[in-house]
């Protein structure tokens, strides 16, 4: 993204929520971006996967423009090339774990998208659930199934918000361990906007938003 800029509202209840953001994420490189609450990650993020567009700016996504493309092509690229992760999980209620991560695969007509789906649950450690409804797991569950569907198929660019934020230690680790695979073994682009420091360590770049203005760290200071 270059340039990018997003405002919510108008005149007196105008929020500048990101302000001339620019960030290139590579194949195969995990990015994370830390701020206070308000900062603007979310907004930013949105804007990185797709599903809002700023104000003003440019995005891409491998080269390709994404803004301005209409919603039945920015639909496609949501289930075939970036998956997001949502600050509030947002499982289909009427479908079963398996078959909401099998779902973004099903609509795309791929064959084996139940079996991927449960082999995506595996990976999360979620494969128990795989026929249980959303209103049957709890919070940190749900979580990691809606995790599990952002994985799956060809993602090229996976974009995170507060994944592991109502995990306890051992489920914030498999889905750690699970987005950065997608990163090193598969060679996606990988940005996740999180309150969790234990992401440091794992990072190829740190970066921290204040008052909708992106930077890197400095001086270890968030
Ligand atoms: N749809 C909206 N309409 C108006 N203001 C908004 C909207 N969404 C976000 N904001 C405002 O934009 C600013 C950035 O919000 P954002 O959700 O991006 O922050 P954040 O860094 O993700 O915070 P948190 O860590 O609490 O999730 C905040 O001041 C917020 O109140
Ligand atoms: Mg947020």
């Amino acid at each position: 993204m270059d340039g990018v800029v997003q405002e919510y509202g108008v005149g007196q209840a105008r929020v500048v929520a990101v302000r001339d953001a620019s960030l290139r994420i590579e194949r195969g490189e995990v990015v994370v971006l830390y701020g206070q609450s308000g900062a603007g990650k979310s907004s930013l993020l949105q804007i990185a996967g797709c599903l809002a567009e700023p104000t003003r700016g440019t995005v891409r996504v491998d080269g390709d423009d994404v803004i301005g493309i209409g919603a039945k092509r920015r639909a496609d690229l949501r289930r075939r090339r970036v998956g997001y992760v949502f600050q509030e999980y947002n499982l289909l209620s009427v479908l079963t774990a398996q078959e909401n991560v099998a779902l973004p695969l099903e609509l795309e007509g791929t064959r084996g998208a139940r079996r991927r789906a449960l082999a995506a649950l595996e990976e999360l450690g979620v494969d128990q659930l795989a026929d249980r409804y959303p209103e049957e797991m709890s919070g940190g569950q749900r979580q990691r199934v809606a995790i599990a569907r952002a994985l799956i198929g060809p993602r090229r660019l996976v974009v995170a918000d507060e994944p592991t934020g109502a995990l306890d230690s051992a489920s914030s680790r498999a889905v750690r361990e699970a987005l950065v695979a997608r990163a090193r073994e598969h060679g996606a682009g990988v940005l996740v906007g999180t309150h969790d420091q234990e992401w440091s360590a794992l990072a190829d770049r740190v970066l921290v938003m204040r008052d909708g203005v992106l930077g890197p760290v400095q001086g270890g200071v968030l």
